[in-house]
């Protein structure tokens, strides 16, 4: 990894046509630049198009993930994408315990470590959400959820992946963390981190990021990069946001 790291998750917005369209006014708009990288999560339909875009403009500046994935590798599951099909399709990276996967859908502390293992069986690059309600962040719990989050999804491995520190209070909600919240947070993780692996892992910020906040949110060292929804589904305003420069 390099730089810093722009990744747009798009959740359950822009279809194959939506994206390729998206793909053709962001290229132009998006000079590759060094210091920075360009990840995009698209729904599961829309990677091949969006990969094929990329191919086209033989941009390797940008990398592909899904938003999701299911822990087996193929069989009887309906409705389940594998690690091993996105690999296929040309997703490099997936998601993992997005915090709507984990509220919306349920999903368990447990079930994020085994799709964190299905991941880097495929050799997809996993990114491990984590983050505290409002009401845990007000009970004075936040270190205590995050802590089990990473325990139970990181139980085998801390290596080759990236974290996402998302405050389940600022997604969606226009409500962002200051950028001394997200770093308070970010170096706690880091410490966590540290005491099990030697490699360096990239720690993103998200939750309501938009082209207002991120050069604040920024100049804090220790984001790494940001993971954004709403201000990434704009082509031409998430190009704007992708230059943004750490103060
Ligand atoms: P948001 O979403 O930027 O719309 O708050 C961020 C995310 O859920 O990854």
């Amino acid at each position: 990894m390099r730089g810093l790291i722009f990744a747009a998750n798009w959740k359950m917005n822009l279809g194959p046509s939506d994206a390729a369209a998206y793909m053709a006014s962001f290229l132009p708009a998006c000079d590759p630049n060094h210091d920075r990288m360009v990840w995009f999560f698209p729904p599961a339909l829309s990677v091949t198009s969006v990969v094929a875009a990329l191919r086209e403009s033989g941009r390797h500046d940008i990398v592909v993930g899904v938003q999701d994935i299911y822990w087996e590798d193929q069989g009887a599951f309906t409705g389940a994408v594998s690690a091993r099909m996105a690999a296929q399709a040309g997703a490099a990276l997936t998601l993992v315990g997005h915090s709507e996967r984990r509220h919306v859908f349920g999903e368990t502390d447990e079930q994020t470590g085994r799709k964190i293992a299905a991941a880097l069986r495929a050799n997809l690059f996993p990114v491990l959400c984590v983050g505290e309600t409002l009401a845990q962040r007000d009970a004075g719990e936040t270190l205590a959820v995050i802590t089990r989050q990473l325990e139970a999804a990181l139980a085998q491995v801390t290596a080759n992946l990236a974290i996402a520190y998302e405050p389940v209070w600022a997604i969606g909600t226009g409500r962002n963390a200051t950028p001394k919240d997200a770093a308070d947070v970010h170096r706690a993780i880091r410490q966590w981190l540290r005491a099990r692996t030697p490699q360096p892992i990239s720690i993103l910020y998200g939750g309501s990021v938009n082209l207002k906040n991120v050069a604040a949110l920024l100049a804090e060292p220790e984001l790494d990069g940001v993971l954004v929804g709403g201000a990434s589904l704009d082509p031409k305003a998430w190009a704007e946001l992708v230059r943004t420069a750490r103060a």
